[in-house]
């Protein structure tokens, strides 16, 4: 019988707990830097998680905790906790060490939030799904791959002899919202990342993340053989590439004993992969989980793929995926996107979550503010990723959500926001869609605004004064966006394909223009069927026909979405460009033509981003100087910017429709000509400055 309890007297010594903080955002939602563990005293050793667990419930102030550590209770898995009380002594439950961790977490989250913690207070927590993980597009020069808050956290070139104290942070931060397993690298994985050296300096930051519960997972190039390894190539069916495979897991798990597994974006984008031999997904994926299976990891197999001809591009992961149904060693899963294109801000869900059945799926989330305005706009993400989590797929009848299918595989997972500025993530508020992810990942059932509510409550303050209209604000932030930049299902109409996806650029997405329109999916060719476009903005329509009469795409969803979607009087109207093409004067169900129906949805977008400013002004006295500043700045620019995204899609609109700007429509100040003509710097690394968007707005004015 291994039933431990363990009481251990805490003895701190005082002062040391907590130097006070400036409000520079450095320290989250927690509000103070790490405890030091080695303040807590114990008359017998304990492991890190345990004193990690001590040192932070000193901050807990209402009642003294006992925690308890009972192997027998297994309904509470591997990450779960009960909380009781016992006379006014509140007593933590877990199976195992790390629930005991995430339950003082859950503590201090209530005393944050002002909970009364009365003699009836109890709660049981286990969470949804077994990997709760970010995916870093980080690369071992520093940079991030569509990071927009500096450059990465993890500094190669320091490691593994110096260790940065960030690291402590950044594993308790996730382990305060239940995030258990971290991706450190980009998925377009230099193959240099298996090296020995690497390999050694992921060892170092695996032993700071391992008392927070946190498994350490590498992207890998599937080239990696060839590249570093010497071999003529990387044929999965080839006994030496599976040799080598083998053998790379043996250094790794001598290093890691507990690493997680391989990310692998495959014959995607450029990338090597199986089909470089003509192999298929399944085979590529089953020589790696192969290698990893002695040691119990696990490898994740990305279905972002487009590289066919024959189908547009929002149908092929369906379409190469299917037929390898069954195929794929147990540990492998296949990580799609929440929707088919790409982090758009508004896409139905991927059909492979209602199709594919006999391969463990897991979904892909993008923290990162890509496609959603970058580090310069508020977007409160929680509100989208509940859209996606609670679709129903109706793949087995009613009630087959998104959030139950990823179920089979357990995992799910968020492209960080993360990197080594101050505050993380830039933008103050984009520091809420990690913990929104990290706490939907724990629970899908979660309410989006109860997420934002706590957040916001230990972020600044619960005064209500505070809370109501700055959750308000967070929680219109994404219908906002989606109504200024790309209203009624429109998508991917940024100044730029591959580059920086910054602005819009609406005019790129035309007739003569195949690479832009192929890249964006609105354009499908058949080497024996001539072009055929998805997509067109002319003078008598607009939008993409997906319809049943058109690509079909459609019919890659169940029934009875594939008839409501193919039907514009049910088809979502957040939907209807993305499934119909609309003739500007066609009537609406809304009762106005499609055009007025349009401006009418850039109009009010703006206007909402308009707003956000006063909101904040409105609440000055709740927030440090710096915090406040910051988020003003960005503010203003959000508001700026929405009128940018209205005035560039109306007047070229009306370039093409010739229609007269509808009532009630603020008319435009900028010039298309001159807005045609901004220009940010194609990299995928950096979001442009506040201070840029604003010179090359100036200079667009009418
Ligand atoms: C997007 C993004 C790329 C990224 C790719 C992926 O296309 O713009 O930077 O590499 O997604 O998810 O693999």
């Amino acid at each position: 019988m291994s039933n431990t309890k363990r009481n251990v007297a805490l003895s701190l010594l005082l002062g040391a707990a907590i130097a006070a903080t400036a409000d520079d955002g450095s320290s989250l939602w927690l509000r103070k830097p790490a405890p030091d563990p080695s303040i807590v005293q114990t008359e017998s050793q304990i492991s890190d998680t345990l004193r990690i667990t001590f040192a932070e419930l000193a901050s807990f102030k209402s009642n003294s905790v006992e925690v308890m550590e009972n192997k027998h209770r297994t309904d509470l898995g591997d990450d779960g906790f009960e909380i009781l009380m016992d006379g006014d002594k509140v007593k933590i439950i877990a199976q195992r060490e790390i629930g005991l961790l995430y339950g003082a977490y859950y503590l201090l989250r209530h005393q944050a939030c002002g909970t009364q913690i009365t003699d009836n207070f109890a709660a049981k927590e286990v969470p949804y799904y077994k990997y709760r993980m970010l995916n870093h597009w980080d690369n071992l020069d520093g940079t991030v791959e569509r990071g927009y808050a500096g450059n990465s956290i993890w500094k190669w070139d320091e490691l593994p002899e110096t260790v940065s104290p960030r690291y402590v942070e950044y594993a308790r931060a996730n382990a305060s919202i239940g995030i258990n397993a971290t991706v450190l690298n980009n998925v377009n994985a230099s193959p240099k990342m298996l090296e020995t050296a690497n390999l050694k300096k992921v060892k170092a930051i695996a032993d700071v993340l391992r008392p927070y519960g946190i498994r350490v997972f590498l992207s890998v190039n599937f080239a990696s053989p060839m590249v570093i390894g010497g071999l003529k190539d990387a044929d999965p069916q080839k006994p030496e590439v599976l040799a080598w495979w083998r053998a790379k897991a043996k250094e790794i798990y001598d290093l890691v004993p507990d690493f997680g597994g391989f990310l692998v974006k495959a014959n995607s984008e450029g990338q090597p992969g199986p089909c470089d031999y003509g192999r298929t997904h399944a085979d590529g994926a089953n020589v790696l989980a192969d290698a990893l299976k002695p040691y119990g990891g696990v490898v994740i197999w990305r279905a972002f793929v487009y590289g066919r001809k024959s189908e547009e591009r929002v149908q092929q992961a369906l379409l190469e995926f299917q037929p390898l149904q069954g195929k794929f060693r147990d540990n492998v899963i296949v990580q799609a996107k929440n929707g088919p294109l790409d982090f758009q801000p508004c896409e139905p869900f991927h059909p492979m979550f209602g199709k594919i059945t006999g391969i463990p799926l897991a979904i892909e989330l993008q923290i990162t503010q890509e496609y959603l305005g970058q580090s310069n706009h508020l977007a409160y993400l929680g509100t989208l990723w509940k859209e996606v989590l609670d679709s129903d797929t109706y793949q087995n009848g009613p009630g087959s959500t998104v959030a139950k299918k990823i179920r089979e595989s357990g995992m799910i997972a968020g492209v960080a926001n993360i990197g080594d500025d101050v505050n993380w993530c830039r933008h103050p508020f984009a520091q809420a869609n990690w913990y929104a992810f990290g706490r939907l990942a724990w629970n899908p059932n979660l309410k989006a605004e109860d997420i934002a509510r706590e957040w916001l409550a230990q972020t600044f303050t619960s005064n209500p004064a505070f809370v109501d209209p700055v959750c308000d604000m967070m929680m219109s932030s994404v219908p906002a966006i989606r109504q200024y930049m790309m209203p009624l299902g429109l998508a991917h109409i940024f100044a730029s394909t591959l580059g920086n996806h910054y602005g819009p650029g609406p005019w790129l997405y035309q007739t003569g223009n195949d690479s832009f329109l192929q890249y964006a999916s609105l354009l499908s060719t058949n080497d024996n069927v001539p072009t055929r476009k998805v997509f067109d903005a002319t003078a008598t329509e607009l939008g993409a026909d997906r319809t049943k009469k058109g690509t079909g795409t459609v019919m890659q969803y169940n029934a009875p979405l594939c008839d409501e979607y193919d039907d514009i009087n049910t088809c979502p109207e957040r939907y209807w460009l993305w499934f119909h093409r609309l003739q500007w004067d066609q009537k609406m169900p809304t009762g106005d033509t499609f055009w007025e129906h349009l401006c009418g949805q850039f109009e009010s977008g703006a206007k909402t981003a308009a707003t956000y400013p006063g909101i904040w002004e409105s609440v000055k006295m709740y927030v440090d100087p710096e915090r406040y500043d910051l988020v003003l700045g960005r503010l203003k620019l959000q508001a700026r910017e929405a009128v940018w995204w209205k005035d560039a899609c109306i007047l070229f609109y009306q370039s093409v429709n010739n229609l007269p700007l509808p009532k009630g429509i603020t008319p435009p100040i900028y010039d298309l000509n001159k807005l045609k003509r901004i220009q940010f710097p194609s990299n995928v690394h950096f979001c442009p400055s506040p201070a840029d968007v604003n010179k090359a707005l100036d200079g667009a004015l009418k």
